[in-house]
């Protein structure tokens, strides 16, 4: 900060020091407080230039559970600083091997911004970086919460699994200056020193994720895993891969060869499209568990299916197929027979295949935009391939059209012409449901009219209105029923990862957070702050992001 407004700052602080404890006092609002180190009040947007001293702990996206910061100078990092890894003498030699990888990954992370050695060692004494699995955590902790405190001697996370403790990794992150995203060594820069604080953390809802749709554009596996790299930043824990469209078919089966060799060649526009082999994608599965999130892939059926009506002409009963390679954005026309062998044999022979690649509990169905099937033959069929994935062992998972079809995990994104009222009813029989509604979660919606890319059939969405929204109240549901939220990429008008960034930052951590906070901590006016810290990690990691004008982004 410059030097000659430091006066100005000392009563800006005094004056935001009242505003705070009776905003606090109003609000009766303990969660999180705009306080720093030394449990004094800040601003919330310190200015620009100002001293790089550790940051408040107030500065956690999603915000946790609770955040109370301590006293003294917190923890620097040093040449002499250790991680150290403990899984405890309960623990199974698998979680022992997960413990250290999370501790090696981490040490791997602030290696190559802060040029120290940080080795990852056995449980010890000294100062340093403690991973530790503690069974003894209150069982309400779950199996993704944490604690993690920090004070002068060192930084100590415990979870009940392996999981909770890569969460903790991720606030930790957080807690360091935004140049600890650097994926180079970071010269003449700040001290590496983590605010005195105590975190207890745990999430809302049990699914928290993002979809990637490889069908319109196609994204390497290298893609996919800078993708992913967002997401766990964020704590989601689950992607949704849309494997297959009109446009293309982007997974080897190796019983259906024509589905690749045919229906992989294009894309939108008519640029090369491309698909994973199973080693490719069990490769972007095993990336993901590392960072603690489920695959989640969808054939979608039987509509949106030109790719597959050219590779099996045969399918196609009603004569729906487009001139292939289809390269537009149409919806709608496309469909396979919802009857006869040949099509549960080919459902079939894909289920298996997913099946087997996928070690996550879900299989998705799709079942959304089927406009030439007549709605008894419609839930037969998804019935009946709603059959075929149980046998092979997952749980189907639709979009919310399917829950006539008995499918028993709906993903809502539709409330029209009804839907609304047949999800709550499916609720009521027993279903869960993913929160996706198309007019606040979808992230390839414009976030304003004349916005270069996206899409706007579903409305327009800025940060405030993706962030403004309640997943157990949007729509009449079952108490209970919500497993949790989220986002979905589709990419008719994306087909770069620099594009993929523009539209999910800053949006994804507004998700994030619905997922994960607590909702008696939603809050706009504090969410935004927050997220206007993120901006400088997300530049000193080199990823893309808009800078909305609803967010108090700091001068750069
Ligand atoms: C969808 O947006 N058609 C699921």
């Amino acid at each position: 900060m410059p030097r000659r407004i430091a006066g100005l700052s000392v009563r800006i602080r005094a004056l935001s020091t009242v505003l705070c404890v009776l905003l606090l006092a109003a609000a009766g609002f303990g969660l999180h407080r705009a306080l720093g180190p030394r449990g004094e009040a800040v601003a919330d947007h310190p200015p620009a230039g100002a001293p790089a001293g550790p940051r408040t702990a107030d500065r956690i996206v999603p915000v946790p559970l609770s955040v109370t910061p301590g006293s003294g100078p917190g923890y620097r990092l040093t040449a002499g600083t250790v991680i150290r890894a403990a899984a405890g003498a309960e623990a199974v030699e698998r979680q022992a091997g997960e413990v250290r990888r999370i501790a090696e990954r981490l040490a791997e992370a602030l290696r190559r911004p802060t040029g120290l050695p940080l080795p990852v060692a056995e449980p010890g004494d000294g100062d340093g970086i403690g991973l530790a699995l503690d069974p003894a955590l209150p069982e309400t902790t779950g199996p993704e919460g944490y604690r993690l405190t920090a004070d002068a001697t060192g930084v100590r996370i415990t979870a009940r699994s392996p999981e909770g403790l890569f969460r903790g990794t991720q606030t930790l992150r957080q807690l360091l200056p935004p140049q600890i995203e650097s994926t180079t060594r970071v010269t003449g820069g700040p001290e590496w020193t983590v605010a005195p604080v105590t975190v207890e953390d745990r999430p809302r809802y049990g699914y928290r994720g993002a979809m990637l749709d490889v069908a319109r554009h196609f994204f390497t596996p290298a893609e996919v895993k800078g993708f992913i790299d967002r997401l766990a930043l964020y704590k989601l824990n689950h992607l949704h891969l849309h494997l297959t469209d009109d446009q293309g078919w982007r997974i080897e089966i190796p019983a259906r060869p024509a589905l690749t060799a045919v229906g992989a060649v294009s894309e939108v526009g008519g640029t090369p499209g491309g698909f994973y082999t199973a080693a490719d994608y069990q490769e972007i599965v095993r990336y993901a568990q590392e960072r603690y999130l489920t695959v989640v892939p969808e054939i979608d059926l039987p509509g949106h299916s030109n790719a597959a009506l050219a590779a099996q002409p045969e399918l196609d009963c009603t004569g729906s197929a487009r001139p292939w390679p289809y390269t537009g954005i149409e919806v709608g026309f496309s469909t396979l027979c919802p009857t006869g062998d040949a099509v549960f044999s080919f459902t079939r022979d894909v289920v298996t295949e997913l099946a087997r690649l996928t070690p996550g509990p879900y299989l998705h169905i799709g079942g959304d935009e089927v406009k030439r099937v007549a709605p008894a033959a419609y839930a037969e069929f998804v019935r009946r391939v709603g059959e075929q994935v149980r046998a092979a062992g997952k749980t189907p998972v639709g979009w919310n059209q399917t829950a006539p079809g008995g499918i028993g995990v709906l993903q809502f994104w539709d409330g029209r012409a009804g839907r609304d009222a047949e999800l709550r009813e499916a609720t009521e029989r027993g279903a869960e449901v993913i929160m996706s509604p198309s007019g606040r979660s979808y992230l390839d919606m414009k976030y304003e009219s004349g916005y270069p890319l996206g899409l706007v059939w579903a409305g327009t969405i800025d940060v405030r209105s993706a962030y403004s929204w309640d997943p157990d109240t949007l729509v009449p549901v079952r108490a209970g029923s919500v497993l949790g939220v989220e986002a979905p990429l589709w990419t008719e008008t994306l087909d770069t990862p620099g594009e993929l960034d523009r539209m999910l930052l800053p949006r994804l951590p507004a998700l994030a957070e619905l997922g994960w906070s607590p909702r008696e901590s939603h809050d706009w006016g504090r969410f935004r702050s927050r997220l206007a810290e993120e901006g400088a990690r997300w530049e000193a990691a080199g990823y893309g992001y808009e800078r909305r004008p609803e967010v108090p982004w700091p001068a750069r």
